[in-house]
């Protein structure tokens, strides 16, 4: 296993932020995830120093669904981020965190109009529209408030980005947004463009998330860019945006060549501006919205193990006390991750095990096969980079608790949000005697 951040090791046990793994199982429970607050305040500032043009401001705006919660938001928040939510939860819970509203984009296929009026009565920044219907609810819900709502509308170029199949979003049959080719996205532009409670302010697409190659991002801004150029001259209107969504990839394993942020970021500026010199085209902002690329590093999920069992055949498994209802990314999307005995980080890994959830699902394993370093009942199994989508996808199948999420800094702890308890998963159910 690669440590990474705040990682490093004391007398043979792993420590995240400068506190031992042990002390944190001991502290707070287990499982448990950890996130290197460190690591991930040095990737904001890294996103808002490397993503800037002397030609337009930029926007760095964090894709809260990678991972959602109040003390997120305030650390996204503190570091000068934009934010995007996609449901009412989410908006709900970045405005706890004191969010100002205007930083707030609000994204969704399919926003229901108790949303879109709650956005609206919050003084939101922008909504994204995805269709029609959706429009015609914010017009309306706008000009009852005497507002004016600020909107981008989302569209695909067309480009299909080389990841799993049900994280690419921008194919000609996808559910989000409006194709680029598609002759009415134009009149339905216009449409919004002249309508007096809606300032219609650019386009926005998202080509999918974990994309590899930087190539996919410049191949997008060039596309989106003469799009915008095409929508100003048709429409007879200026734009003020284009967003250009997130999805730069990360490492999970040996396997995936992530992109270089310091390299990267300021190559797809240069992009950017060229296709802007090319297009003849000008703006006021750019914008990006990285979810994993933000928090997935910096996230690790600590585990205790139970039996190791020997099956009849095949390898042996090394049982963990969570598994899908934590991390159901492997059992969805086939994902890979690394992981290493905490207590044992300095000796060998050299025997193979298949690491399995506690889930009753045949396909609740967390990784299908993984050399360890002789792993015992009661070791402390870290699986690292479970920053993105893991909490923020965790369910209480089976009545699991969901795990505490603690934050680690400089060698002190926090408690972001409690260990659920068995009477919060009972909290809403109603008795037939009620
Ligand atoms: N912007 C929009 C409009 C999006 O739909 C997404 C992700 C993002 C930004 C952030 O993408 P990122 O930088 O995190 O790749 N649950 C899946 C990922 C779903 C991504 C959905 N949209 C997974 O675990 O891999």
């Amino acid at each position: 296993m690669q440590l990474n951040g705040n990682m490093a090791t004391d007398d043979n046990m792993l420590t995240i932020g400068g506190i031992r793994a042990d002390k944190l199982i001991a502290a707070y429970g287990s499982p448990l995830y950890v996130i290197d607050q460190a690591d991930f305040e040095d990737r904001a500032q890294a996103f808002k120093q490397y993503f800037v043009s002397e030609k337009f401001k930029t926007h760095v705006i964090y894709a809260s669904k990678a991972f959602s919660n109040v003390y997120i938001s305030e650390l996204a928040k503190a570091a000068g981020l934009h934010i995007d939510v996609v449901s009412g939860g989410e908006l709900y819970t970045v405005l706890k965190a004191g969010y100002d509203p205007s930083q707030v984009y609000f994204h969704g296929n399919n926003k229901t109009p108790h949303e879109l009026a709650y956005a609206l009565d919050q003084g939101i920044g922008t909504i994204i529209v995805d269709n029609d219907y959706e429009y015609q609810l914010i017009s309306d819900l706008a000009k009852e408030r005497k507002m004016l709502a600020r909107v981008l509308l989302r569209v695909n170029p067309g480009i299909e980005a080389d990841t799993h199949k049900y994280i690419q979003t921008t194919k000609e049959d996808s559910k989000f947004g409006m194709s680029t080719t598609d002759p009415r996205t134009m009149a339905f532009i216009q449409a919004m463009a002249q309508d007096p409670a809606i300032d219609f302010a650019g386009v926005h697409c998202h080509i999918g998330s974990q994309v590899m190659k930087a190539g996919f991002f410049y191949e997008e801004a060039q596309a989106m860019i003469a799009f915008a150029k095409q929508v100003e001259s048709q429409c007879q209107i200026d734009l003020q945006e284009v967003n250009l969504g997130g999805g730069f990839g990360v490492y999970y394993t040996d396997k995936d060549q992530p992109l270089n942020l310091a390299e990267f970021l300021p190559a797809y500026i240069k992009e950017i501006e060229q296709a802007m010199v090319a297009n003849d085209f000008s703006c006021d902002i750019i914008s990006i919205e990285p979810g994993r690329s933000m928090i997935n590093d910096s996230g690790s999920t600590l585990y205790t193990l139970g039996a190791i069992k020997h099956p009849q055949m095949g390898l042996p498994f090394a049982f963990i006390d969570g598994g899908m209802s934590d991390n159901l990314r492997p059992a969805l999307y086939q994902a890979e991750y690394e992981a290493a005995i905490a207590n044992r980080i300095n000796e060998p890994a050299d025997q193979a095990f298949r690491v399995a959830g506690k889930c009753c699902e045949t396909g609740d394993i967390l990784i299908q096969e993984i050399k360890l370093a002789n792993p015992q009942p009661g070791d402390i199994l870290v699986v690292p980079r479970t920053g993105a989508y893991t909490f923020a996808m965790a369910s209480n199948y089976n009545r699991i608790e969901k795990p505490a999420v603690v934050f680690v800094k400089d060698g002190q702890s926090k408690v972001a949000v409690k260990r659920e308890t068995y009477a919060d998963m009972t909290r809403n159910d109603c008795s037939i005697k009620d």
